[in-house]
């Protein structure tokens, strides 16, 4: 990565000051640089004059100087200037940018790809049985899914794991339902004739019914309690419904997978981890972590650091944190990673910071790292989603409606004339779910996302249509250009890059350090904003000059060229969140 050798180059400099006893010292902090908003400014600018005249109390400004003059030449450098107060601002010459752009003609998808670089958990998905599959669960699942693909991408190992809840009190909500609702005195065939048929639908509608009645009835809930209970003590009976329903959910997790396109290397649900609790238990009492307390058995954090988590309650039932310690070290014992990462609502948020802390504390865990990272809301624009009281929205409407939508677009558009009917539907099909991942992934996970068609099938804006239709265009302009494809020699002729041309040029090569900063930072948004800048900059150029009908042989060769690497760079950004570019749109 460029920016790695700048910070070499940076330090040679302060090296070099020091010897001429400008510096006491070269110092070796690290070094941040920054892409100036203004293109004015260079591609990279640094403040480490700022930061470190402050610290020796020397002027900043002719500290920067000094670091420009005796900055080491490099062959990716054009100049190196100073502005304001001390900053220090790099441009890079042309024959780098030109370079990079023949490395991703030349590379492709592998552009940027890293590897061998340690083993990564990332936890994502996770939705509970017998209940459906709700917007929560499909943001983590697009979310937990781009960052898996960005730490793929960068070499390291990574182990994709699919958690369902299909263990805990809320399964006693459903026994308790089918058992009153639906099997109450049948006799046993006409039993197993109803369990076979149950739909997922029906399980929902138990669901809402539980919590209705319970609200009029609130005892219900220890009844629930009860048939939870049940199931831990191996009732024969509970067994057998809990087996179908678990059937039944994840016959329905599979038939959305597919339709998100997402796959998850492994599923291990709470239920795995049903036997291995009293383990957990004995391992915490042995390092006297484990305290009674009204009845319950708690763990209680250093200096109140947080609050206790529970791992019995009072009737001896386990608990949610019990199995997600349980989970933890079969995990870390199991794949050794050098960093668990696990997605889901921000809601969790305490609970994953007891789970980390206490695994620490208990010796699961000693150098790995862990990152809870989770999201916010799915808002309608009128208030919010909410399963609980059965107003979910079902994903498979909402990619109906995607679908449908992307279509009604795609007809009303003049190239679609000559597209088969076949086609159209592959299309529709590509951009309407392209646009429901870029809506979620387009933003900060922590924020709350705003379901509005418009802006996600906006084809001007920043979403899925426009990076697709921008790819599609590039695609359909290679297809005239009657060429083999362009190469890396065709830059050769080619002397003077206009301004637009430069645009793009100083935008493709960022694509490797954008993908390193959203996996670290866990931002798929990071990536989305990236290529809708490329994009933009790609029509900007586009709209200003003629790519097939360019002045000379070689400016066209150049500008196709140009094109390739744009539309290969916009495909690796989607390929990154999970979304298809369409050759044709
Ligand atoms: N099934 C849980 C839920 O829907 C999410 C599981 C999160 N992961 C974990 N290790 N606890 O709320």
């Amino acid at each position: 990565m460029i920016v790695k050798e700048l910070e070499k180059l940076v330090q040679a400099a302060l090296f070099a000051l020091a010897k001429e006893g400008v510096l006491d010292a070269a110092p070796v902090e690290h070094i941040a640089f920054e892409h100036p908003e203004d293109k004015k400014h260079g591609d990279y600018s640094a403040n480490i004059a700022l930061v470190l005249g402050e610290k020796i109390g020397k002027n900043p400004r002719e500290l920067a100087e000094g670091i420009a003059r005796v900055f080491p030449p490099a062959e990716f450098l054009e100049r190196v200037e100073v502005a304001g107060p001390g900053f220090l601002n790099f441009f890079l010459s042309r024959a780098y940018l030109a370079n990079e752009l023949g490395e991703i003609l030349k590379k492709k998808e592998k552009y940027g790809k890293g590897e061998c670089r340690g083993k990564v958990i990332i936890e994502y998905s996770s939705p509970n049985i017998a209940k459906p599959f709700g917007i929560g669960h499909l943001r983590s699942t697009i979310i937990g899914q781009a960052i898996y693909n960005l730490y793929k991408f960068l070499g390291y190992a990574c182990v994709g794991i699919n958690y369902p809840g299909d263990w805990g009190t809320p399964h006693g909500k459903i026994l308790y339902e089918v058992h009153e609702v639906l099997l109450k005195d049948k006799s046993a065939e006409e039993k197993k004739d109803i369990l076979e048929n149950l739909s997922i639908e029906e399980l929902e509608r138990l669901y809402v019914q539980f919590h209705k009645d319970a609200a009029s009835n609130p005892a219900l809930e220890e009844v629930a309690r009860n048939w939870f209970k049940k199931l831990e003590d191996g009732d024969k009976e509970a067994r057998m419904v809990w087996e179908y329903t678990k059937r039944v959910s994840f016959r329905e997790f599979e038939r959305i997978y597919r339709l998100l396109d997402v796959s998850i290397d492994h599923t291990i649900g709470e239920s795995f981890f049903e036997d291995k609790m009293d383990e957990v238990i004995r391992d915490f009492q042995k390092r006297g972590l484990a305290t009674e307390s009204r009845g319950a058995l708690i763990v209680s954090f250093p200096n109140e650091e947080l609050s206790p988590a529970m791992l019995l309650k009072s009737d001896g039932a386990t608990t949610y944190f019990t199995r997600d310690m349980a989970n933890m070290k079969y995990r870390l014992k199991r794949w050794k990673p050098s960093l668990v990462v696990i997605e889901t609502g921000v809601e969790q948020n305490l609970h994953f910071q007891q789970v980390f802390l206490a695994s620490r504390l208990v010796g699961y865990a000693k150098d790995e790292q862990f990152a809870h990272v989770y999201h916010g809301l799915y808002r309608s624009k009128e208030g919010k989603f909410s399963t609980r009281k059965g107003e979910t929205i079902h994903l498979e409407d909402v990619l109906h409606d995607a679908k449908a939508r992307a279509r009604e677009i795609l007809d009303s558009s003049e190239a679609s004339r000559e597209f088969s009917e076949n086609e159209k539907q592959e299309i529709a099909g590509v951009v309407g779910i392209g646009a429901v991942k870029y809506n979620d992934l387009s933003q900060h996970p922590s924020g709350d996302i705003v379901f509005d068609w418009d802006k996600m099938l906006n084809l001007r804006g920043n979403s899925a249509p426009y990076l697709q239709y921008t790819y599609a265009r590039c695609q359909s302009i290679l297809r005239k250009s009657n060429l083999a494809g362009p190469s890396y020699s065709h830059l050769n002729g080619v002397k003077d890059v206009n301004e637009e041309e430069m645009g793009v040029l100083r935008l493709l090569y960022r694509f490797p350090e954008v993908v390193e900063d959203a996996a670290r930072r866990f931002s798929p948004n990071m990536v989305c904003s990236f290529a809708f800048s490329v994009a933009q900059a790609y029509n900007l150029f586009y709209n200003t000059h003629r790519v097939l009908e360019a002045e000379t042989k070689e400016i066209a060769n150049f500008r196709l060229a140009l094109t390739k690497a744009t539309a290969q760079i916009i495909k690796n950004c989607l390929f990154l969140l999970g979304i298809q570019a369409p050759e044709k749109m």
